[in-house]
């Protein structure tokens, strides 16, 4: 598995440490291909849906009726991401797959290896996900966070259209579950020194993309007090998302984390500036009351500035419970082999969430070294990694004892 894990890193490798797979980019697709290729070569099927999503499938039963126990997570990355989000469980899957192939024998259901299409939501967010949980609208598609025009050329690239995107969507009486392993992302396992995360929920996330429209001029000749400046706009709305943030909803996080001044010149003053915002919550009427206090402290940033403020909705996720049967099954599979454990939430998001609409879905986290991620610097020791592919695996010996 080590070895697999270091050459899918290599791909799209980075110069600090990590990877750079947005989704479709050429680093992306040469993962996609790498993953297959590995399926094909350990001798599992393989499959790619209308979505994208590819998967490596090994058939435990004669009947072509069993239903199947997808394992899976992400090959894309943040830009400028780290080498475990995602890869890890994509790769801890397959080796699954692999150990029950050796090992032979029937299991009450098939297993699944799959690699989701864009979850980091480089064009959509989990939107091979949502299209297997036939939770994906056109609308979603619509206001796409990645921009319309982008995720009709990145899916006309990977011989995909939005129109048949839907037709990944599975009866969920085909699946017997979805578990999912992944680096936690966060301090919390390390700080405790506790070995195994089982996962009890995850966050829900708003995006949205903000227009702010004051008049572009000349940097020297528009007098201070005439200005309708779109950088300052943007400025105080940053500050004011934080202050609400912090004040009004702690355990609650909000972000601004891309700015972009139009026409953005040394010597003009900006008339346009696009912001991307986010929130997350772990409860559902509190993304309520965020979006109206966040979206009225924007609209009042540009006001105090003169400035227009357009908001577009970017995307969403529902705060999401995980199948307390799952977590007991994990907990079982990780007391088995004597690691400790602790029960907690995600404050990332993550396939499991679209999944667990239509699939009794469990996740397990592993330590992060620092809770670094989304950065070149993600690291989780190996001894780690081994220790949740190994609890991944006995909780699918757990599930077939069931
Ligand atoms: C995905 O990693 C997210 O939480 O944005
Ligand atoms: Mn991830
Ligand atoms: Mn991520």
């Amino acid at each position: 598995m080590r070895q697999d894990f270091e050459s899918l890193s290599s791909i799209g490798a980075t110069r600090g440490g990590g990877v750079s797979r947005p989704t479709f980019s050429a680093a992306h697709t040469a993962a996609r291909r790498w993953f297959l290729s590995r399926a094909e070569s350990a001798g599992l099927g393989t499959h790619i849906d209308a979505a994208g999503n590819q998967s490596a499938v090994l058939r435990t039963r004669p009947s072509q009726y069993a239903r199947v126990l997808m394992l899976g997570s992400h090959l894309d990355s943040v830009p400028g991401g780290g080498r475990y989000d995602g890869a890890l469980g994509v790769v801890a899957a397959l080796h699954v797959l692999i150990a029950f192939k050796q090992a032979g024998g029937e299991l009450p259901f098939d297993l699944e290896a799959i690699d989701f299409t864009d979850e980091e939501g480089t064009l959509v967010g989990l939107l091979g996900s949502k299209a297997i949980a036939g939770t994906l609208t056109p609308e979603i598609l619509e206001s796409a966070r990645g921009g319309h025009e982008a995720l009709t050329a990145g899916l006309k690239q990977a011989g995909l259209s939005k129109e048949r995107l839907f037709q990944a969507r599975r009866d969920p009486g085909s699946l017997a579950g979805y578990l999912e392993l992944h680096i936690e992302q966060g301090s919390r396992l390390e700080r405790e020194k506790v070995q195994i995360g089982v996962v009890t929920a995850i966050v829900g996330s708003r995006s949205f993309l903000i227009v702010l429209r004051g008049s572009g001029g000349h940097a020297g000749t528009t007098p201070m007090d005439q200005r309708r400046d779109a950088a300052v706009a943007a400025a105080r709305a940053i500050l004011a998302v934080r202050e609400i943030a912090v004040r009004d909803f702690p355990g609650s996080v909000a972000t601004i984390g891309d700015v972009r001044l139009e026409p953005g010149a040394f010597n003009v003053v900006a008339g346009l500036a696009r912001l991307a915002l986010e929130f997350r919550s772990q409860d559902a009427d509190e993304l309520d009351a965020m979006e109206s206090a966040v979206l009225g402290a924007i609209r009042f940033s540009g006001e105090a500035e003169g400035i227009d403020v357009e908001t577009h909705a970017a995307g969403s996720w529902q705060p999401t419970g995980l199948d307390p049967r799952m977590c007991d099954a994990t907990e079982r599979a990780a007391s088995a082999l004597g690691l400790t454990i602790k029960r907690l939430t995600s404050g990332a998001g993550h396939d499991a969430q679209a999944l667990a609409s239509i699939t009794p879905s469990g996740m397990i986290f592993v330590p992060s070294v620092g809770g670094v991620s989304h950065d070149p610097r993600e690291l989780t020791a190996w001894d780690d990694c081994v220790n949740g592919a190994n609890v991944l695996l006995g909780t699918v010996q757990e599930l077939a004892r069931r």
